[in-house]
């Protein structure tokens, strides 16, 4: 099954107006292939002057949003919020969140259902530490963290999974193409046995940590790698050309990835 390469960037807490202009002006300024889909993860004060600024084929998304609807939560935003500015996508359990902020598994497969039933599609964020990758557990702890979710949901169809390993963020040390590919197949044939075949097939999933216009390409290449989630590379003009990391030369055009 083809599945469409998705690249999304995280821009995390950076960003005021004048650097954002300097960004949706490169994102203009770029070719972004046709078959591609592209978000931008935007600081929730911003949410609505990128929704207002950005180009007609990247979508913007959240970096973070709260489990129920309304109410007494001082500092949150909701899901209903981020439709009401026409926002389509959020990003859940993004490591900062679940390291800095202390969010549970629980938590965040909460976050992710009540986003899913209020129709808006979720990059759920999964990857091990230095430390759980050197003692043998990166697939324990990427499965656990997808089961917790996978217990609370049915439906897969508006959810892309990355893969960001944390010792790989903002380390400049990126997974290599193996590395990323072998926690990718796990995690696929992982969903197959404990979800679904289907979902096995069609899910997309990114990997995330130090992505650059350099390694991008070698990346792109595996098979189990449908996109990126970049976040300082994402800040800046090589931006576009990871979002075309996967374009083919003209003679490899026919060669579909699975
Ligand atoms: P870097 O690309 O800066 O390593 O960050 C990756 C990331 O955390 C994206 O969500």
């Amino acid at each position: 099954m083809e599945r469409t390469f998705i690249v999304g960037g995280n821009w995390k807490m950076n960003g005021d107006r004048k650097g954002i202009d300097e960004i949706i002006k490169f994102l203009r300024a770029g070719s972004i292939p046709a078959n591609n889909e592209v978000y931008i993860g935007v600081p929730s004060i911003y949410l609505d002057y990128v929704q207002q600024r950005k180009p007609k084929n990247i979508e913007v998304a959240a970096q973070n949003c709260y489990k129920v609807e309304k109410g007494a939560f001082t500092g949150e935003i909701s899901p209903d919020m981020l439709k009401d500015l026409g926002v389509k996508w959020v990003i859940l359990g993004h490591s900062e969140r679940r390291a800095i902020f202390g969010e549970s598994d629980e938590l965040i497969a909460e976050k992710t259902a009540h986003a899913l039933e209020k129709g808006l599609k979720v990059i759920l964020c999964v990857g091990e530490t230095l430390n759980e990758r050197e003692s043998g557990k990166t697939n324990e702890v990427v499965f656990r963290q997808t089961k917790a979710v996978a217990d609370k949901i049915k439906d897969w169809k508006n959810v892309v999974i990355a893969y960001e390993p944390v010792w790989a963020i903002g380390t400049g040390k990126t997974a290599t193409p193996e590395q990323a590919q072998e926690v990718h197949d796990s995690l696929r044939k992982w969903i197959a046995d404990n979800i679904s075949k289907e979902v096995a097939e069609s899910i997309r999933i990114q990997y995330g940590g130090s992505v650059t216009a350099a390694n991008a390409k070698e990346l792109a290449k595996q098979k189990d790698i449908d996109g990126f989630l970049v976040g300082g590379a994402s800040l800046k003009p090589e931006f576009v050309d990871i979002i075309n990391a996967n374009a083919k030369k003209p003679e490899e055009s026919k060669e579909s990835k699975k």
